[in-house]
């Protein structure tokens, strides 16, 4: 039986997986873990059991893992990329301070911990194409600097003290449920709002920027599996580059046009956002992912880009019930 505490469970990836491990897992408890401002509503709220948890607070971690007998923890807490830039401070305290705590109460309690790393972990200098994955990470963002910092703490705990860490490396993640907050990669799910609201889209980024994108449903199988996987297989932990499709602003906006043929887009650069891309891979190689734990993405572009539109058209273009 699993019981699990999701830390983060009312954010963008959170909101989602907690209600698929609690579909997962009917035996199991499944708690969302939020922080104050961020209560979970509606069918996460009752669905299953809540509890605040920040994650820079210790006693509400270990209070929250001893009272549900929790034996799985994924912390999914972080500021994305280019809201971590303005922040770089809170950006620290949360991926590294955060993950420290994870990990304490993990070795101590005995639990499992999954913690996201990300395409943001790579830099300028690591190779762009079919980026392999064990190579040079050395990030130039706070974000990055946090997640290459969280992997090399995992691997750590798991070598000295054997904490079963897992993770997998995320590239920029779609869906028409919690949108994302201050990523760099945010365009790509603005972009089909933009499309079925009817509204020209300006691109913060340049034609010509690739990074590996995927949509939701593979990121939270992903998340799932990597946790199911037998250890005996596992050569890697932290974390496994995963990859589904990668393309520029110019290809997402011409799949989309084949859907909804009016649809314009500009460009209106930021340049923040746009050192950001310049500086991560445009295409992860997953070879290690998919020999080790048997990883295999089902979206490619064109099969998401028509559940996004039909999803966000009964979203937003639903008449309004009174
Ligand atoms: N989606 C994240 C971001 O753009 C990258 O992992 O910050």
């Amino acid at each position: 039986m699993k019981n699990i505490l999701i830390i983060g469970a009312t954010g963008q990836i959170g909101s989602e997986l907690t209600m698929r491990l609690r579909k997962e897992y009917p035996q199991g408890t499944v708690v969302a873990g939020y922080i104050k401002g961020a209560e979970p509503k509606g069918e996460l709220l009752e669905s299953g059991p809540a509890e605040e948890v920040d994650i820079t607070n210790t006693d509400q971690i270990a209070g929250a893992i001893d009272k549900y007998k929790i034996d799985t923890i994924y912390n999914l807490a972080a500021l994305l990329s280019a809201v971590a830039e303005a922040r770089p401070q809170l950006a620290w305290k949360i991926g590294v301070g955060g993950l420290f705590n994870c990990l304490e109460i993990s070795r101590e309690k005995g639990c499992a911990l999954f913690t996201p790393s990300s395409i943001g972990s790579f830099g300028t200098d690591t190779p762009k194409y079919n980026t392999p994955q064990d190579t040079l990470q050395r990030p130039s963002t706070i974000y990055g600097v946090t997640k290459v910092t969280g992997e090399m703490l995992s691997d750590y705990y798991a070598r000295r003290f054997g904490v079963d860490t897992r993770s997998v490396r995320f590239p920029g993640l779609i869906s028409y449920v919690a949108p994302p907050g201050g990523g760099t990669t945010d365009y790509a799910v603005d972009i089909y709002y933009s499309a079925v609201k009817g509204e020209t889209f300006e691109c913060p980024l340049e034609p010509g920027t690739f990074m590996d994108m995927m949509y939701m449903p593979d990121a939270l199988r992903a998340a799932i599996e990597i946790m199911e996987a037998d250890p005996s297989k596992l050569i890697h932990r932290n974390s496994f580059n995963i990859a589904s499709m990668s393309f520029d602003p110019q290809i997402l906006y011409n799949k989309i046009k084949e859907y909804v043929p009016d649809f314009k887009m500009t460009y209106k650069l930021d340049p923040l956002r746009q050192a950001i891309a310049d500086s991560w891979p445009d295409k992860l190689d997953d070879t290690c992912a998919r020999e080790e734990w048997g990883w295999k993405p089902e979206y490619d572009l064109d099969a998401m880009t028509r559940d996004m539109l039909e999803h966000l058209r009964k979203k937003l273009l639903a008449p309004a019930t009174t």
